[in-house]
């Protein structure tokens, strides 16, 4: 069902402290990388808030394929092909809804929410033949599909690693950021803001681990909001980014906020006086002591590979378009039954997401002009080696003390390599030998 990249070298374009230009530019790559990171192995798709009820479906991509995310009438959550299975047209237009069928707009062949073909207009057109391949006709569908804390993936291979193995300690961070809810649950229905980025879907991902650019890239963040929430002088902070393992990979501020010891750092410092049914909740889940450190600690700033981003209180995924074209998607993380803190955190993600917020329009046009320098085909590689010297592996992972080194993108090249460079790449089997 793979495209097999025998004869693809990974090591002459990723290398540990540097990677080729064509990785960003290279349509022949992008194909394999569809093939290989998005056809083969777990991508995220979707969060269990979002297709709760049964008929509630969503559309997405896995890689460039389309699929509808259904809940069907038997309580399935299942990821389907989005392609009519007479002549391919896609099915299903509405980013979401609630439907118990899709019929197709070209001749009207319906499908339900579960994916079976129920209806075939003028039936008495096909001949007795047909009779015996229809019931073959359903949508096609992604083989696995599972969930962590409410996050689903799916998988297009029917073997290979499985969830939790893909996922790896990258868990952890998931739970930190349930830690921060009262039920244990976050919702993510404040509908989804949309940013084109004419950049490649790496470029997009990677940025949000470099702990290098902020200072330059968000300056007018730093004018508007003074003083730094923290010190970015690596000697005097605590603040570490971590190759998780996997491609997984973050900017960890935990040890340094323990140190602090103050609750809503990472909330603009609010005072716990002004949320006392969260944190009344909080403490009625957790007990005084655990609640205390999971506001102390907050929520984690972690990639999980190959395209979600945990942004402390907002959720990103991309979709990669073209070699030069990806959509990121964010949304803020709601709490069930939270409302003050759900308004504040929207008003936040407003300010740092929307698009006249503070941070991911610096980032788009960065990835823009990043893909724009990339025109210029000399020099032939781009430089990741910041920190190189002063990584140190623990039980965590890869961890470096200095926020800026370049840690967290080595890690993701380095899965990158493993998984499009394998001999045996885009099979199940390269997959299960990189995760083992
Ligand atoms: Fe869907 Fe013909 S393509 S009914
Ligand atoms: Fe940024």
């Amino acid at each position: 069902m793979t495209t097999k990249s025998a004869g693809f070298d990974a090591g002459s374009v990723v290398q540990e402290q540097r990677v080729h230009g064509s990785v960003y530019t290279s349509p022949e790559i992008f194909r394999r990388e569809m093939d290989t990171i998005f056809r083969t192995g777990w991508v995220y798709i979707a969060h269990d808030s979002e297709v709760s009820e049964p008929g509630d479906y969503l559309t997405r991509n896995i890689g460039t394929e389309p699929v509808v995310v259904s809940h069907g009438k038997d309580g399935e959550i299942r990821v389907l092909l989005n392609r009519c299975t007479h002549r391919a047209n896609k099915l299903c237009n509405a980013e979401s809804g609630n439907a118990t069928s899709f019929r197709c707009p070209y001749h009207g062949w319906t499908f339900s929410n579960t994916g079976s073909l129920t209806a075939v207009p003028m039936r008495e057109g096909y001949g007795d033949a047909f009779r015996a391949v229809r019931a073959e006709l359903g949508m096609s569908q992604a083989p696995r599909v599972d969930s962590y804390g409410g996050f689903i993936f799916a998988s297009l291979s029917p073997d290979g690693p499985t969830l939790l193995e893909h996922l790896g300690d990258a868990t952890r961070a998931i739970d930190r950021l349930l830690d921060l809810s009262p039920t244990g649950t976050i919702d993510l229905r404040a509908n989804w803001m949309k940013h084109l980025h004419h950049a490649n879907w790496k470029m997009v991902v990677e940025n949000n681990v470099d702990g290098y650019h902020a200072l330059f890239t968000h300056a007018s963040v730093y004018d508007a909001i003074r003083p730094a929430k923290v010190s970015h002088i690596p000697t005097k902070t605590d603040v570490v980014v971590r190759d998780i393992g996997l491609g997984h990979s973050e900017i960890d501020y935990s040890a340094e906020y323990r140190k602090l010891d103050e609750e809503f750092i990472w909330y603009g410092r609010i005072p716990r006086e002004k949320l006392p049914i969260y944190v009344a909740a909080l403490e009625k889940r957790h007990g005084a002591r655990k609640a205390h450190d999971a506001l102390v600690v907050g929520p984690p700033h972690t990639l999980i590979w190959p395209n979600l981003f945990l942004a402390e209180m907002n959720v990103m995924y991309v979709e990669p378009i073209e070699v030069d074209k990806t959509v990121a998607y964010t949304t803020a993380a709601l709490i069930p039954g939270q409302r003050d803190l759900n308004q504040r955190t929207l008003r936040r993600a407003e300010g740092a997401m929307g698009p006249a917020g503070f941070l991911i329009a610096d980032d788009g046009e960065i990835g823009m002009r990043n893909q724009a320098g990339l025109a210029a085909k000399e020099p032939e590689w781009l430089v990741l080696a910041r920190g190189l010297e002063t990584d140190v592996t623990d039980e965590t992972g890869i961890v470096n003390s200095d926020k800026s080194a370049e840690t967290p993108q080595r890690g993701f090249y380095r899965r990158w390599a493993e998984v499009v460079g394998a001999s045996t790449a885009g099979t199940p089997a390269a997959l299960t030998e990189a995760v083992r």
